[in-house]
């Protein structure tokens, strides 16, 4: 999709999206008598309201389809608003199997005090490019056809072209890489094996001669130690593997390390999960995908922080090599944990991830991401991300980030209680609770387990098992793979290195 500016509403496009405030309904008089008069007529008549999100529909030449949609109150405007409007205006277009729009909502959107003209331009094309995608690939053309993308848009903007052109181009390279993100999650697991997440690391690698990547194979983590990586990935055809890029946008200072589950089918192991539960978890390397798409957006931005980008890549599988419940692995770090239930392995993937990278790498932060939880799509649904940790500062940095970014983060508390709810009796810890019911404060616990991986490193668990697969719709997010963690990742970063 192209995105150009103009100073005034173009005619040569195919559709026009108007936006209205709620406080003046007497818009459009000057752009088009004919166009006042019927919406005001179906105002009246309660066709229509300027309500945040209400959409009215109308032919005028010389556009195909005119659609004028509320943005609500003036004051209540936020820029997550401003994305949702844009979503809205591409699914309407889309809708109509039109190929290209004129709209005027960022312009008005900028005309409010609070939102900086460059965070305007980059959640412009974030919503632009987010709502246009779709997983069509295994499509047939025809049916391909009717789902055309939306090629060119052409936003108004009277004011200086400066600030709002770089935040179209890093909200560009952001939605993009989210984009590629959601194209490894919606791929089934027949495709995405440890290999080939591996293969796309290193192709990532090679455009970016300032990333490195390092990549342990089967032998070489039992040769190191990683015991609760490998125990997770034993029963399958493809073997497990610990994926590490480094990314050197800085000439001095420490990493930030960011961890993401590789999971790249859950089948629960012998603690098999039931239908209706197993369908959906070629996602579960979500986590992994958004550490990937982070660092190569951070690499396209060029960035200048040291990241790291750890991807812990597994199948969890049954087969007779499969870890039985019951079994008794030695972590990297020494500890030894009993495997309650086969179908708790994200914590085991990661708990090696992070205390590997903190013991080689010594990074001053380490934010994990990861698909870990049912519970956390109990609790939070799609809407948000559970985070967790210790850390305040960094608790808030991400919080602000979620909603810049309207990738959102909403906290689960670290009571003390809960620090030996992990505890083992045969063992140092238990991948499962043995407290109470076993069930309770289920993201709680399992972020708690991680926690016992850290040693020094300001840490904080971000559990995207709800944000990262949504079986709806929203209004620039498709059902299916959203590419959570890399807009909150993105927005976090670029805060951190001054933008
Ligand atoms: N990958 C799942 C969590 C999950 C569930 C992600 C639904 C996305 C949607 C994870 O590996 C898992 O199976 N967790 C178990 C833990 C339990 C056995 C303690 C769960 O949540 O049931
Ligand atoms: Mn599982
Ligand atoms: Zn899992």
């Amino acid at each position: 999709m192209k995105i150009i500016t103009a100073k005034t509403l173009g005619e040569d496009q195919q559709a026009l999206v108007l936006g209205i405030f709620e406080e003046n309904t007497d818009n459009y008089k000057s752009y088009s008598k004919e166009l006042a008069q019927e919406l005001q007529d179906a105002l009246k008549e309660k066709m229509f309201s300027t309500k945040f999100g209400e959409i009215y529909s109308t032919k005028m030449k010389p556009f195909h389809k005119i659609v004028v949609i509320g943005m609500g109150k003036k004051e209540e405007l936020t820029i997550e608003k401003v994305r949702k409007l844009l979503g809205k205006a591409v699914t309407q277009v889309k809708g109509a199997k039109l190929l290209s729009f004129s709209t005027n909502i960022v312009e008005l959107a900028a005309s409010h005090k609070k939102l900086s003209e460059e965070l305007v331009g980059m959640a412009s094309a974030e919503a632009l490019l987010l709502a246009n995608y779709s997983f069509s690939k295994y499509l047939s053309n025809d049916k391909k056809e009717k789902m055309k993308d939306i090629e060119l848009v052409s936003l108004q903007w009277t004011h200086a072209p400066a600030a709002f052109g770089e935040g179209l181009k890093k909200g560009r390279v952001i939605a993009e890489t989210t984009n590629f993100v959601k194209d490894l999650v919606n791929e089934p697991a027949a495709v995405v094996t440890t290999s080939y997440l591996e293969k796309a690391a290193k192709a990532v690698a090679a455009r970016h001669p300032m990333i490195n990547v390092k990549v342990m194979d089967m032998e070489e983590l039992q040769k190191e130690g990683l015991h609760a990586l490998v125990g997770v990935g034993k029963g399958s055809a493809t073997p497990p593997k610990l994926v590490i890029l480094e990314y050197k946008g800085a000439k001095s200072g420490p990493f930030t390390a960011l961890v993401g589950k590789g999971i790249t089918f859950d089948s629960g192991g012998y603690n098999l999960k039931p239908t209706k539960y197993i369908e959906d978890m070629k996602t579960d390397m979500a986590g992994a995908a958004a550490v990937l798409g982070t660092i190569k957006a951070a690499a396209e931005l060029g960035l200048k922080k040291n990241l790291l980008g750890v991807m812990p890549l597994a199948e969890n599988m049954v087969s007779g090599k499969a870890q039985h419940p019951g079994d008794i692995v030695r972590a990297y770090n020494g500890k030894t944990i009993e495997i309650g239930n086969t179908d708790a392995e994200g914590r085991l993937v990661l708990c090696d991830a992070i205390s590997y990278t903190e013991a080689n790498y010594n990074p001053e932060i380490i934010i994990d991401l990861a698909t870990l939880t049912g519970a956390c799509v109990v609790a939070l649904g799609y809407y948000a991300a559970a985070i967790m940790g210790k850390d305040d500062s960094l608790l808030e940095a991400l919080t602000k980030a979620g909603i810049d970014s309207g990738d959102r983060v909403w906290p689960l508390p670290f009571f003390d209680e809960y620090q030996d709810w992990m505890d083992g009796t045969i063992s140092d810890l238990n991948n499962v609770s043995m407290k109470g019911k076993g069930y309770e404060a289920g993201s709680i616990t399992a972020g708690v387990f991680l926690s016992k991986f850290v040693e020094k490193a300001k840490w904080v668990h971000v559990d995207i098992a709800g944000s990262a697969y949504w079986s709806v719709s929203g209004d620039y997010v498709q059902k299916g793979a959203t590419g959570s963690g890399v807009r909150l990742l993105m927005y976090y970063l670029l805060d951190q290195s001054g933008k």
